[in-house]
């Protein structure tokens, strides 16, 4: 089998399950439903792990090799930090492991300390970084830089004892916020699990602030409901200590999402913002776009949903009521499948809902409505 053959097996794997889960998703309106149907998806074992070890397969088989960074002289494409300042231009970054590294030893290095930024050379020697849906465990080979909590619905084979066994959506957040800065993994409380013969550390809580960094790595996408992209986030804010990041690594599907990526993207940085978060760094790579968001203090938050730039995006995008009627919050954190199935009419619920609601006069728009018609051209960072 060559290595396009390859691929496509494992694509096809993973593709199905994520359709499988869109599909109910259409199904089950009600949300308790869909909850079960959830619950349903996570314990099918059999599934979760196949799936895993196909994106285990596909990430170090076929991207890593793929993925090797080349130096920039050699590279037309456009440099990878919008700041010229930086030294890290010398390679061309293809990796999304590596851009995530990069982007962290820049904003965490002292020379670049920022008000509000909890800096790693403060407590201890390393980044507290938590990978969710983390898979295979990618990022412990920087062992040097980040101290790894890895969780994942189901660790790929033979990550058992490196990953929790945690669905995110579950996972209590303890404490108010106040920023621990010594939690080390014998301090978590887990559960020693058995499935089938696997065993498993089964986590079911974390500390409010305690860590400087939140991975999302083509994690939000796995989510078939707008509403559990949204609620990630926002416990992704309350699991960073002040100034952290949370990087979203999400593929690019501008080729089959109706009227590009860029507004999708633009959505997404709003809604961030309405979370507490600031983008700070972004960049499309060859297949995905990286983004990293700063956890805000509410005062800068305030301030920019009042400034007239935020307000002119949010005009562009036809979102005003979304101020007032905050249930429209997860329509922010659409991803490019949502608005296919809107295109196609299959996705009803909240479009469609609101829509209904409306009264005359009202100047805020149903996403639907606008969207096709937002200018792409526009958008420029
Ligand atoms: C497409 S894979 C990404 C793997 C890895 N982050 C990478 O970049 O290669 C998505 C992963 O998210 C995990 N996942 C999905 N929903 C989850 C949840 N609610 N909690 C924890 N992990 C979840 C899946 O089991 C899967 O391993």
């Amino acid at each position: 089998m060559d290595d396009e053959q390859e691929q496509q097996g494992l694509v096809s794997v993973l593709y199905s399950v994520h359709e499988k889960l869109r599909l109910k998703k259409r199904e089950l309106k009600a949300d308790t439903e869909w909850q079960e149907a959830w619950e349903s998806h996570t314990s099918d074992h059999a599934t979760l792990q196949e799936y895993s070890k196909a994106m285990h397969a596909l990430a170090t088989k076929i991207w890593d090799p793929r993925n090797k960074n080349i130096p920039v002289e050699t590279d037309s494409r456009p440099k990878c930090f919008k700041s010229s300042s930086n030294n890290l231009q010398s390679v061309k970054l293809k990796c999304r492991l590596e851009w995530v590294l990069h982007c962290c030893e820049k904003y965490f290095s002292v020379d670049e300390a920022k008000e509000g930024v909890t800096l790693h050379s403060e407590q201890s020697s390393k980044l507290k970084l938590l990978d969710v849906g983390s898979c295979y465990n990618p990022f412990s080979k920087y062992g040097n830089v980040f101290d790894v909590t890895a969780v994942d619905l189901c660790p790929a084979p033979g990550f058992e004892e490196s990953i929790f066994r945690c669905d995110f959506l579950c996972l209590k957040v303890i404490g108010n916020g106040e920023v621990f800065t010594d939690v080390t993994i014998s301090q978590f409380e887990y559960d020693q699990i058995s499935v089938g013969s696997v065993n498993y550390r089964q986590l079911n809580s974390l500390q409010a602030g305690s860590f400087n960094v939140v991975v999302f790595s083509y994690f939000l996408e796995y989510l078939a409901d707008p509403k559990h992209r949204l609620e990630s986030c926002q416990k992704a804010y309350k699991l960073l200590k002040p100034g952290g990041l949370l990087f979203i690594l999400r593929p690019d599907s501008s080729k089959v999402t109706p009227g590009g990526n860029t507004r999708l993207i633009k959505m997404l940085k709003l809604g961030m913002v309405l979370l507490g978060f600031r983008r700070v760094y972004f960049e499309k790579l060859e297949h995905l776009w990286c983004m990293a968001f700063k956890k805000e203090t509410e005062e800068y938050i305030s301030a920019s949903i009042a400034s007239s730039f935020f307000k002119r995006d949010v005009h562009k995008i036809g979102i005003g009521n979304i101020f007032d009627d905050r249930t429209r919050l997860h329509e922010l954190f659409y991803i490019s499948q949502d608005l296919k199935e809107i295109t196609s009419g299959n996705l009803q619920q909240g479009v469609s809902s609101y829509s209904s609601n409306k009264t005359e006069g009202d100047d805020s728009h149903n996403l639907l409505e606008v969207l096709p018609g937002y200018d792409d051209s526009s958008y420029n960072d």
